[in-house]
């Protein structure tokens, strides 16, 4: 697939036919976040086009993503300790100015999610203490604004707020989650935020988009019960997600979720999440609604998700793969 992509790309770049790369940027297959990173890091052609067509939302992301890939996530430093500019920063630099000059001139004044300023960097991060600002500069170029377009899951979603305790928010959002693109926060952990903005971001995210709802039923645990063994993670996925997603996960209507450049970016927690909360951005059902009128049991939740989690290889194998 990778490689009739990157044909693709090529041809339409090509022929600098601007609505083919526009209609391919925003296909399904590439809308899913995760899978568009993991492709990108073979398709570095992904990265211009976005910006030729003027999605920008995906390039803090991408950046972020070959930052990774060169040595790590880099937080803003202070400018007395950014690293000597070098071809790639001032790659970057160029993209950046030439996408706030394409927003400019196609009339839309975003604001790029994520990316302050070379004169707000000299503000001292620490001080900002808005909610709107905090969540616009951190979050934002990952997680969307007002849940669109937004590469992770949105966070403005009433039924993962319901769904996640606010401990569980500190965690991610202070540590990040290994082994995916969440960064870690807080300052102990080498991000930028202080502890008292990350709990300006927890009461403002649920200030901003919690609404207290009658799901009809009690929402599932946020973490596994580790209940799951006796239920066969097979069979409840035959039952509740086969329809959509094929009889072995390789896709059917909504795609593959065994794709291994899939499975490696995501936490088992962030299955779980997609499992219980599912992804009303994408047309993804939640825990209630797989099968009309037949809502998962926490058994078969847990059961499900180890079942996934199994499909995930090695990253050695992967890499293998990938090659
Ligand atoms: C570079 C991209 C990126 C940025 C920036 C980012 N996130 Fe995330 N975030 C992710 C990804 C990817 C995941 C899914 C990780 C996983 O699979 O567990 C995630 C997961 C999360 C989760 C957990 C979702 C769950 O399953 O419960 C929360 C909460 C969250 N992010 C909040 C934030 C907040 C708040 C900020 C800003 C301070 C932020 N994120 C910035 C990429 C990002
Ligand atoms: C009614 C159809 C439907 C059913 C049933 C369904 N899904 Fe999905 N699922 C979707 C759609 C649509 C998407 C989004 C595909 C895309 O990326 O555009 C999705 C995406 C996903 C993703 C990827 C989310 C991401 O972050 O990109 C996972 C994981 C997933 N589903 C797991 C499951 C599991 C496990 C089940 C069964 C418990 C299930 N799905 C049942 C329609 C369904």
């Amino acid at each position: 697939m990778l490689s009739r992509l990157k044909t693709t790309l090529g041809l339409a770049e090509a022929l600098d036919k601007k609505s083919v790369l526009a209609s391919l940027l925003s296909s399904e297959v590439l809308q899913r976040s995760t899978m568009f990173i993991a492709q990108h890091h073979k398709c570095s052609g992904l990265r211009r086009s976005a910006m030729f067509v003027d999605r920008p939302s995906y390039i803090p992301l991408l950046t972020e993503r070959s930052n990774q890939m060169h040595g790590g996530y880099k937080h803003l430093a202070p400018p007395e300790q950014e690293p000597p500019p070098q071809m790639k920063t001032i790659f970057c630099a160029r993209l950046l100015a030439g996408i706030v000059a394409l927003s400019l001139l196609m009339g839309c004044n975003v604001r790029l999610p994520g990316q302050p300023t070379e004169i707000e960097r000299w503000r001292a991060p620490a001080d900002v203490s808005d909610f709107n600002e905090l969540y616009t500069e951190n979050c934002a170029g990952c997680h969307g604004i007002g849940g669109k377009l937004g590469a992770a899951r949105p966070l403005n979603d009433p039924l993962y707020l319901s769904f996640v305790p606010d401990d569980a928010l500190r965690q991610v959002i202070s540590q990040g989650s290994s082994g995916t693109n969440m960064p870690a926060f807080s300052q102990q952990a080498g991000g930028g935020l202080t502890d008292r903005q990350i709990e300006l971001l927890i009461s403002g995210l649920r200030a901003a988009w919690s609404k207290p709802e009658d799901l009809g039923t009690q929402i599932p645990g946020y973490t596994a019960s580790g209940s799951g063994g006796a239920v066969s993670g097979a069979s409840a996925y035959q039952t509740y997600c086969a329809q959509c997603h094929g009889s072995n996960g390789a896709g059917g209507s909504a795609g593959s979720i065994v794709d291994p450049n899939f499975l490696n970016l995501v936490s088992d927690q962030g299955l779980r999440t997609t499992v219980v909360v599912g992804r009303s951005d994408l047309g993804k059902p939640d825990w209630r609604s797989n099968v009309a009128g037949h809502r998962m049991s926490p058994q078969e939740i847990d059961a499900v998700v180890d079942w996934l989690a199994s499909q995930r290889q090695t990253s050695s194998a992967v890499a293998e793969r990938i090659k």
